[in-house]
């Protein structure tokens, strides 16, 4: 039976993931920063373990709990929303912090194991704002951007252990908390000089009927997991897709 940790399981597609592996019989460490046992399915199969991917303390006590995996899925990530001129430093830090750094640490955790066994695969959940631009999402775009690039040279550098490393994109879901949970850092985000353009903006993103499902997520996730022959970038979500086809 094979085991897969998956980061930001109290909701969204991280919750939505572990529940897909856990319904198709595979062992789930499902992780979160505050653990709860009542969103998912009682299971012998399933182990919920605290987790700060910006700790390395909490990284290498949930690691050590884990045991052998098999699969790591990086999914935890924060969002966050404005013109850069109303972004502070410390905002831009706390985003790289967890969603590039964070990434690359939950990787270092795990490698020794993947490398020494010759086998293991990794899926960095990024997003669909790296195919196609958009404002006012600079900072959480060059945040996720710089693991797309990290991941297609770390899939170099670990081919020769038979470890795989792949990206799933997902696009605009609005059926997670991630809006809400973005809501902290976004305060004064929007300067007065950039009115105009976030309300040109915002009314078309909210009227788009194309998006993302944590289903399509999961799904995405499941096939990086299991097919050896999957592309090293997946889009997950019908806008996600039309926007990686017309790349
Ligand atoms: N929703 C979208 O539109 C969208 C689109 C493209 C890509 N994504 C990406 O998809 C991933 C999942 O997002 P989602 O939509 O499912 O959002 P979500 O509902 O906000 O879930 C994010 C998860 O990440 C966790 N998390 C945040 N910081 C963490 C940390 N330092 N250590 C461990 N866990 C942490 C959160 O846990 P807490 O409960 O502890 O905060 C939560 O479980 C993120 O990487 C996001 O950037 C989202």
């Amino acid at each position: 039976m094979k085991t897969v940790l998956i980061t930001g399981c109290s909701s969204g597609f991280g919750l939505e993931t572990a529940r897909y592996f856990l319904d198709r019989d595979w062992q789930v460490i499902a992780t979160m920063r505050t653990p709860r046992e009542d969103l998912l399915p009682h299971s012998e199969r399933l182990r919920v373990l605290a987790l700060d991917i910006t700790d390395p303390e909490s990284i290498r006590q949930a690691v050590e709990a884990a045991g052998p995996l098999d699969v790591l899925v990086n999914n935890a990530g924060i969002g966050m929303l404005g013109a850069l001129e109303g972004t502070s430093m410390e905002t831009a830090r706390e985003v790289f912090e967890t969603n590039t750094l964070g990434t690359m640490a939950m990787i270092q955790a795990v490698l020794p194991q993947f490398r020494q066994r010759k086998t293991g695969v990794i899926v960095n959940v990024t997003s669909s704002v790296t195919l196609k631009s958009l404002p006012l999402l600079s900072v959480y775009t060059a945040s996720k951007a710089a693991i797309n690039a990290f991941t297609e040279s770390l899939a170099l550098e670990l081919r020769q252990f038979n470890v795989r490393v792949n990206l799933v994109l997902p696009g605009r879901a609005p059926e997670t908390r991630f809006g809400e949970n973005a809501q902290p850092r976004m305060h004064n985000g929007i300067p007065e000089a950039y009115a105009d353009l976030a309300q040109n903006v915002f009314p078309g993103w909210a009227q788009s009927t194309a998006v993302t499902r944590a289903l399509d997520v999961a799904e995405a996730v499941w096939h990086a997991a299991n097919d050896p022959a999957c592309p090293l970038r997946l889009a997950a979500g019908a806008d996600a897709v039309a926007l990686a086809g017309s790349c």
